[in-house]
């Protein structure tokens, strides 16, 4: 399936200057959408083995994250922008391609050891991925590796990540 053709571009938002790649017209195909799913849960079995627990980000992160972890039999853990976890938190400042913020975790919710998998829907800058391994990092969980439906190239995303496998579906 040609993934990329239900991908929308929206020139200058939510700045002038970005190109933003709208996965809302992926996700509302059901033949996309379980396309991504199954073809993201089977690269990531083949590349990481057994994950005990899915880091996704707020908000795009839980989309992807939350089906993944269910199909590669894992937890789910939220990334929550500030405010908006209820117990204790770890914190983390991070850039983004259009401006600057925070991200929080429950400072309770990886256990050390776990096997953890970072997923998003886009790596752009990297600002917020490199921000999640961080957090993930703090808790003395093994961070295996990063998975996003499209890559952003030439913004230097994954030159900010720590040396982990990458998995992409999409490329721009
Ligand atoms: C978008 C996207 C990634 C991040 C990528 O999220 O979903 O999380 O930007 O950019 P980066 O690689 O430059 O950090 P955004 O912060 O716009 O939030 P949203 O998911 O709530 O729309
Ligand atoms: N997040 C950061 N940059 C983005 C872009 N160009 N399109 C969609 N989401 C983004």
């Amino acid at each position: 399936m040609d993934l990329k053709s239900l991908i929308r571009d929206i020139p200058d938002f939510p700045k002038p200057g970005i190109l933003f790649r709208d996965i809302t017209t992926l996700l509302r195909n059901p033949d996309g959408l379980r396309y991504t799913i199954d073809l993201l849960t089977q690269q990531c079995k083949d590349t990481f083995g057994k994950i005990d627990y899915v880091v996704g980000m707020e908000s795009r992160g839980f989309i992807f994250g939350t089906p993944l972890a269910y199909q590669l039999g894992a937890g789910f853990i939220p990334v929550r922008k500030p405010g908006k976890l209820p117990a204790a938190v770890c914190c983390v400042e991070y850039q983004l391609e259009y401006g600057v913020d925070r991200l929080e975790m429950h400072e309770d919710a990886l256990g050390s050891g776990s096997r953890v998998l970072i997923v998003d829907d886009l790596i752009a800058t990297g600002g917020t991925a490199a921000a999640t391994a961080q957090l993930v990092q703090q808790t003395g969980s093994e961070l295996v590796g990063f998975a996003f439906i499209i890559e952003l190239q030439g913004l230097g995303g994954r030159e900010k990540l720590p040396d982990v496998p990458i998995v992409t579906l999409i490329e721009y």
